[in-house]
């Protein structure tokens, strides 16, 4: 008997410098160092330069990676155009899919894939994603695109963008450690499909417009919207341990509980939790924050001896809802964030490249022969 490595469990591929993640314990490391220290000593600009560059930048380098983000802040006209052309109501992770193939085709450099293009193409992605993301949220609502402010952060920008607002401080900070959060999280199934994609030599939008098709799906960066969607089906706190226990009966899935590697708490879903209850103490606990409450205590309660724990979709959604997001922007938003990790580990993997190519045992017929159509029952 051949061992199948199902979902690929544990399978080791590469070797990577840049995140670390102990899932019995808990821990998550960028270059050695806690998610929690980065959350709130960091900026994404900043762990995004350390995620390219595999190190800390000095002042100087991170100002001045931060000046070159700011100055790729702008997107094609055409692509805006083409954006608010795009039919109405289709979700805005198919129109990310869709404007990061089509912003391809206006960058001269797109198919180079030497590692100094690739990082030069990576800072225009970090930066344009924010714009163009923007522009399909605003698009979708038939509002005008928001042109990008130059003097805010890569955070504040979005927001403002987003809303024709600017973000109060507290509101930027809190929508900068959502991104840090996010920005990389080892060999997730999005990375690993952006390098699988990058292995073929293939070029750098090629490898995200691919890492987006797998972030969409629901058992992975969908599911902070479907986290929402349960929410709204309990209705009410009082429901929320009946609900759980009823769906767990009858062996269905909860979302934003579970994690392949992680088997106790996700570190982000901690981070997350301490300022969902921050926002929920400051303004009153909202009801969602009420059934997320007894939502993971009975999970933890029902489930949590299987390694079954609250991951960082579950409490993603209520920070997002508290600076006023709509649901069907999680994930694009998730995809803001992970731009920084799936061009990192792109140029990682690459520099060192070999096709990706697993197998499969055969379990098919043996010894056929070609039966002629007329002659097929
Ligand atoms: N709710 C209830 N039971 C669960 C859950 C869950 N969310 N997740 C896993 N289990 C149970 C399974 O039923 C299974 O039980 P069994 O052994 O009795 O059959 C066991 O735990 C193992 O589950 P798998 O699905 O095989 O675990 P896998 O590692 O393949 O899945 C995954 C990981 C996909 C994240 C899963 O936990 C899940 O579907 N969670 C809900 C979706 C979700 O929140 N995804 C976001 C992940 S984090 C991210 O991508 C950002």
């Amino acid at each position: 008997m051949t061992d199948i490595a199902k979902g690929l469990e544990g399978v080791l591929f590469t070797e990577s410098k840049l995140t670390f993640i102990n899932g019995t314990e808990g821990i998550l490391t960028h270059l050695g160092i806690p998610i929690q220290e980065w959350a709130e000593k960091s900026t994404f600009e900043e762990l995004s330069f350390a995620l390219l560059h595999a190190r800390l930048p000095s002042a100087a380098e991170l100002a001045r990676f931060d000046a070159q983000l700011r100055a790729n802040r702008e997107a094609p006209a055409k692509l805006l155009a083409e954006i608010a052309s795009f039919p109405r109501g289709v979700h805005p992770m198919q129109a990310l899919r869709t404007a990061v193939s089509y912003l391809g085709l206006f960058d001269a450099q797109a198919e180079e894939v030497s590692e100094e293009v690739r990082y030069a193409i990576s800072l225009r992605m970090i930066a344009q994603f924010s714009t163009i993301i923007a522009a399909i949220a605003r698009a979708r609502d038939g509002y005008a695109v928001v042109a990008p402010r130059l003097d805010l952060t890569h955070a504040a920008n979005f927001l403002y963008m987003l809303t024709g607002k600017e973000p109060t401080t507290e509101q930027a900070r809190l929508f900068d450690i959502a991104l840090v959060l996010h920005a990389d999280h080892g060999m997730n199934a999005s990375t690993f499909t952006a390098i699988a994609t990058a292995s073929t030599l293939s070029d750098l939008y090629s490898c995200v417009v691919s890492a987006i098709g797998a972030l969409k799906g629901p058992l992975h960066g969908g599911a902070n919207e479907a986290v929402m969607d349960m929410l709204d089906e309990v209705g009410t706190p009082d429901k929320a341990a009946e609900y759980i226990s009823g769906k767990l009966d009858r062996k269905e899935k909860i979302m934003g509980v579970g994690h392949r590697v992680y088997k106790y708490f996700d570190p982000r879903s901690r981070v997350l939790r301490d300022y969902a209850e921050h926002v929920a103490n400051k303004q009153g606990k909202s009801t969602y924050y009420q059934i997320l409450e007894t939502i993971e205590k009975t999970v933890v309660d029902r489930i949590g001896s299987k390694g079954i724990y609250p991951n960082v979709d579950f409490y993603s959604g209520t920070v997002y809802s508290d600076l006023g997001i709509k649901r069907e922007l999680f994930t694009p938003i998730f995809a803001l964030a992970r731009i920084s990790g799936w061009c990192a580990s792109v140029i990682e993997y690459t520099r060192d490249n070999r096709l990706l190519r697993p197998d499969a045992v055969y379990s098919g017929a043996t010894d056929q022969h070609y039966v002629e159509l007329k002659d097929r029952q």
